[in-house]
């Protein structure tokens, strides 16, 4: 589709300076380093939003229009109303070309989104020219139609450091946009800083909604624009700390005034992603009794106080599949949108479900059977519905060659630093920064930085990578099953990558008794790693060219977990995660202890009950960057697809426990980062060869079909492309 942007030159909108250390307070740890991790999926996402039209019977792919431009990932779209889209246009054409004068038939799609173009998760407004949107007509676009799409960020994140934060479910309401952002980290641990705000167009004045130490997710706004409804987490005026949960969250639906976040009422327990009927009804989804996610609608009274005691709440969608993530169109009373996953199907597709027949009408499956389909939205006239789904492969579409990224660059709160996503598991840079080991479940692979070169150099199972630190080309990983217990056989392996015989690996543990996380001392002489001999995994320390049988020194001894461990650059510590304060809590805590066995400490005093992993020292020593829950979770879990663990954000900490620094903020698993001596050019690299793309599943926990038992085992055991393998907090 061809599709010139015009890029209006207004950044209309100014949010307020966030809670929000400056900058310089910032001690920048060497003057260039690079981040690199993994975050699960996310590489392989693509996604755009696309539209179908709901009156034409039967649908075919050739119905169906991408509404945004490839670049990126854009996804939980909302078509403004006309009443809030004119307010916006009336604020855009004042200051900017008049593109689309003349132009008032047919009229163009107008869209509100979410995109993380450049690396920060930005609200774009996108106004796209069809030739004819009905679809009856086959007649060309002409050549004065071109350009044929209107793109304004819709908040200038640029300039901002609040620029390094999460946005999503934006809506126009009027002459507000609202949507949640994360921006305001008011430090506490295991608490979400989802939020909403709304963010007036002409003023661009930015109002937080949501009461501080609450987390609220999914707003919706009211046909009048009125009111705003939310899933909301926790209720207290003190912060509510994350209870581990990672399917449902156990959330309440609050609706308050949108012009300022007061009148805030708890409507219903337990519900989510809601939406409005009209201004008294809202539509939501649960898993109710029967284990089943179905739709729910709820009245409000029409006078007097509205509470949890005077909505009426009825289930509108029937047990045998599982329906959420609801869509309404104001003033339609015929049908809503939702998402399912019927027993039939392992993907998740859009479908309508008509109000007065209590039927469904499939769409999206009709159209792309085998691709996922995310959040649903409707048209203000009803007449087409919007989601967002992966646009590469399979039949008609992009094909993900030379698209895919090896690292997506993402913004970074310090400038001496870079902080890359890398489309493997465990990266590791070469001591020189020319070659990059990672994980791939199965095998261990190298390949260049700049996405050349790759090729296997193990086979088998295993997970972890490190490269020794004086011998050229040694990398030593963990061979055997992750996530195994203490018994099971893993053993630390070293593999001389330039070795082009077939002896390049050697087996460094005798004792196969799940033996990983290996990590060399800086002059290339010993090696670190957990092992579960003992009966518990505890730290062993070995020889790195000769392991095991040349001499082992137990470093830690208990009844507990301690893993994942790294050794200083100056040699003098070394940190891992121990469950050592609460043994089998599925609590990791960061702790340092000098390799001589003396100086055991816990780094963060003060982050108790949380999940702290895959620790790894700076270059200059004097920070450590690790992965925790610390965020706890960013949104409404089942409206992704599966992160094993949601709440995975990567930090970084001064030595002494203190200057805590959040990196990312996403609803995904960000894990196991590594910290390199060099600071990388901040470009995305694309890989050079044709890699899968969209290979990702559905929430493994929608597989689970409570009266139809004998779907689950077909489901289950479907194409388990995705690696089984969580980088986050689960006890390894
Ligand atoms: C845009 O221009 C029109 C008329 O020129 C004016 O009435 C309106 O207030 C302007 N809107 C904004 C947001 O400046
Ligand atoms: C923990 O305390 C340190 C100072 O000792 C402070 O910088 C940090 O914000 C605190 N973190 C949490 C999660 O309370
Ligand atoms: C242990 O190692 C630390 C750090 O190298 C050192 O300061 C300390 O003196 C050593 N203790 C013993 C008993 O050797």
């Amino acid at each position: 589709m061809k599709s010139k942007p015009i890029y209006l030159v207004c950044f209309l909108l100014h949010l307020l300076i966030p809670i929000f250390p400056a900058t310089s307070d910032y001690d920048a740890s060497g003057s260039g380093t690079s981040i690199v991790f993994k975050t699960l999926g996310r590489l392989d996402y693509a996604f755009d939003i696309f539209s179908l039209p709901t009156g034409i019977n039967p649908l075919s792919q050739t119905h169906e229009i991408k509404i945004t431009d490839s670049r990126s990932v854009n996804y939980n779209g909302h078509f403004p109303s006309p009443s809030s889209s004119y307010s916006l246009l009336s604020l855009l054409r004042n200051q900017s070309v008049i593109q689309t004068a003349g132009r008032s038939y047919p009229p163009p799609q107008q869209l509100v989104y979410v995109t993380e173009r450049d690396g920060l998760s930005n609200i774009y407004y996108d106004e796209v020219y069809y030739e004819d949107l009905s679809w009856r007509s086959t007649r060309k676009r002409s050549a004065f139609e071109v350009p044929d799409r209107v793109q304004v960020p819709l908040l200038d994140l640029q300039n901002s450091r609040n620029g390094i934060s999460m946005k999503d479910r934006p809506s126009l309401a009027n002459d507000y946009l609202v949507y949640v952002s994360t921006h305001e980290d008011y430090g506490l641990a295991r608490t979400s800083s989802a939020a909403v705000y709304s963010t007036e167009l002409k003023s661009g004045v930015t109002r937080r909604l949501t009461p501080y130490g609450v987390a609220d997710y999914s707003p919706s706004v009211s046909p009048s624009g009125d009111w705003t409804a939310v899933t909301s987490y926790g209720t207290k005026d003190v912060a509510t700390e994350w209870d581990d949960e990672v399917e449902e969250l156990g959330t309440d639906i609050y609706v308050f005034l949108t012009r300022d976040g007061t009148r805030r009422v708890k409507v219903l327990e337990h519900g989510g992603w809601p939406c409005w009927g009209d201004e008294r009804t809202l539509y939501f989804h649960r898993r109710g009794e029967d284990k089943w996610w179905s739709i729910y609608r709820a009245i409000l009274p029409s006078h007097g106080p509205i509470s949890t005691e005077s909505v009426a709440i009825e289930r509108v969608t029937p047990p045998g599949l599982h329906v959420f993530t609801p869509a309404t169109s104001p003033g339609n009373k015929n049908f809503i949108a939702v998402a399912t996953r019927r027993p039939t199907s392992k993907f998740r597709h859009i479908e309508l479900f008509d109000l007065e027949k209590n039927d469904f009408k499939e769409m999206t499956r009709l159209v792309s059977p085998q691709t996922h389909h995310f959040n649903p939205f409707i048209s203000p006239d009803s007449t087409r519905v919007g989601y967002h789904r992966c646009r590469w492969g399979g039949k008609g579409r992009e094909s993900s060659k030379s698209s895919k990224l090896l690292f997506q660059n993402l913004p970074s709160p310090d400038p001496g630093i870079s902080l890359f996503r890398f489309d493997g598991s465990f990266p590791s840079f070469s001591p020189a920064g020319d070659r990059i080991a990672y994980a791939d479940f199965p095998g261990v692979y190298v390949i260049n930085p700049d996405g050349r070169n790759r090729r296997e150099v193990y086979g088998g199972a295993a997970f972890f990578t490190v490269w020794d630190p004086v011998r050229n080309g040694i990398v030593y990983t963990s061979a055997g099953p992750d996530f195994a217990t203490v018994g099971t056989e893993v053993d630390i392996i070293s593999i001389n990558v330039d070795d082009v015989d077939q002896t390049r690996t050697k087996k460094l543990t005798t004792d196969g008794k799940n033996n990983a996380f290996p990590s060399p001392s800086p002059d290339g002489k010993w090696i670190v790693f957990r092992s579960g001999r003992s009966g518990y995994k505890n730290l062993y320390v070995m020889d790195a060219e000769e392991g095991e049988k040349v001499g082992l020194r137990r470093l830690t001894d208990g009844p507990w977990t301690d893993t994942m461990c790294n050794w200083s650059p100056d040699g003098e510590w070394i940190v891992f995660a121990s469950d050592r304060d609460n043994p089998d809590s599925g609590s990791f805590e960061l702790h340092l202890i000098h390799p001589n066995g003396t100086g055991l400490r816990k780094l963060i005093q003060n982050g108790s009950g949380g999940r702290c992993n895959h620790p790894w020292f700076s270059p200059d020593g004097k920070r450590i960057v690790f992965t925790s829950d610390y965020a706890g979770i960013s949104a409404e879990p089942i409206s992704n697809p599966h992160q094993y663990q949601p709440y995975g954000e990567i930090f970084t900490v001064k030595l002494d426990g203190s200057d805590m620094r959040r990196l990312t903020h996403n609803s995904y698993e960000d894990g196991t980062p590594t910290w390199i001596p060099k600071l990388m050019k901040a470009i995305d690299v694309g890989w050079k060869e044709d890699r899968p793309g969209c290979e990702f599943e559905d929430l493994h926990w929608l597989n689970d079909m409570p009266s139809h038992s004998g779907c689950i085992g077909a489901i289950t055991n479907a194409r388990a492309s995705v690696p089984s393998v969580a980088l986050c907090g689960r006890s390894f």
